[in-house]
């Protein structure tokens, strides 16, 4: 697989995209949308330079719409508008629209390019970068997809500016990951931002660095047969919390899972590989103050583990984790009993 060129963190948007749309001259520019982002963020791309001829689609927003109909959709209306190979398509939204515009794309006559504008943090500073496209299908998420980069990526804060505390702090979470897997440096910045008074230019540099450590990452291991495990970090525990949240009708965003994940499994890399007990108690403050406990019983620890058996990064009958022996050192396919995971959901009731 080739590894996609560097994300580019940009405030001249405009700029950017010439150089985008201008590599493919004479060529239709096809942008895909959701309801949300159509009216939201597909004015400011106009005001960006998008050509006024673009076709564009818009489909259902919602991570439940990331689906074959959805794809399907997409497929009929660049073949009925004649795209050809040399189309441009541009995804303009968040994880859910680069995921599904990448599938589309990248199966659309065996695959025509695309570039990802992310319009949400957690997008920007995951979904569009590292070349993972996919639909979900039948309530499993992610079934469907292929590998295969953006030819490039274009992040403007800009868009940033207008989420509201919550997403802003949801796509936060991937960045706090991130920080957990690079070094102590990065980690202390990261810790020392304030997710109150946000300053955007400082945030602009901060996700610049946060996608340049994913960028690493993939650029070892594009298909995550080993490293880009370490993304995983925080992830185990977190899909369960999320899809827990859902169940119980108290949907959690997919951030503040990934950091109630990322507690559980520094608790459990103090536990077993001797994790710093110092970073684990920053991190349980970072959480209390910005992101809160997502509530429930010890009843419920069955269908928690329930839920992380299940998940597809397991081989069968043993949960897999990444974990961290200390900032930075990453280690990867580690496991825990059904003990020490009650153990550390007992821990996380705790706090
Ligand atoms: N979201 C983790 C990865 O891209 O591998």
């Amino acid at each position: 697989m080739t590894i996609a060129n560097p994300t580019i963190i940009t405030s001249d948007l405009a700029a950017e995209l010439s150089r985008a749309t201008g590599a493919h001259p004479g060529h239709d520019c096809y942008v895909l949308t959701d309801t949300t982002t159509v009216g939201a963020c597909l004015p400011y791309l106009y005001e960006c330079g998008l050509p006024a001829e673009s076709r564009i689609i818009t489909v259902r927003a919602g991570d439940e719409h990331k689906n074959i109909e959805a794809a399907v959709q997409i497929w009929e209306f660049l073949s009925s508008s004649g795209a050809t190979r040399k189309s441009l398509f541009i995804n303009l939204g968040g994880g859910m629209i680069t995921d599904l515009g990448g599938f589309a794309a990248s199966t659309f006559k065996r695959g025509i390019r695309y570039i990802n504008i992310p319009t949400s943090l957690l997008g920007a500073v995951d979904a569009a970068t590292g070349g993972k496209t996919g639909i979900n299908l039948r309530g499993l998420k992610n079934e469907v997809g292929v590998f295969n980069p953006a030819e490039s990526t274009l992040i403007d804060v800009h868009f940033f500016k207008s989420l509201d505390a919550e997403n802003l702090r949801s796509g936060y979470a991937e960045m706090v990951k991130h920080a957990l897997i690079d070094t102590p440096q990065e980690w202390k910045e990261v810790l020392a931002f304030d997710l109150e008074e946000v300053d955007f230019v400082r945030l602009g540099r901060l996700v610049e660095r946060s996608v340049r450590i994913k960028e690493r990452v993939v650029e070892q291991d594009p298909t995550e047969k080993n490293i880009r495990k370490a993304l995983n970090l925080g992830h185990t525990f977190g899909h369960a919390f999320e899809t827990f949240s859902h169940r119980v009708h108290r949907p959690a965003l997919h951030g503040y899972a990934v950091m109630w994940g990322l507690l559980c499994e520094l608790y459990l890399s103090h536990v077993q590989l001797g994790f710093p007990k110092e970073e684990l108690l920053r991190l349980r403050y970072m959480l209390t103050e910005n992101y809160g406990k997502f509530e429930f019983a010890c009843g419920d620890y069955d269908d928690l583990y329930e839920l992380m058996t299940h998940d597809k990064k397991n081989d069968a009958g043993f949960v897999n984790f990444t974990l961290l022996g200390g900032i930075g050192d990453i280690r990867i396919n580690c496991s825990a009993t059904k003990e020490q995971i009650f153990e550390t959901l007992d821990f996380y009731l705790s706090i």
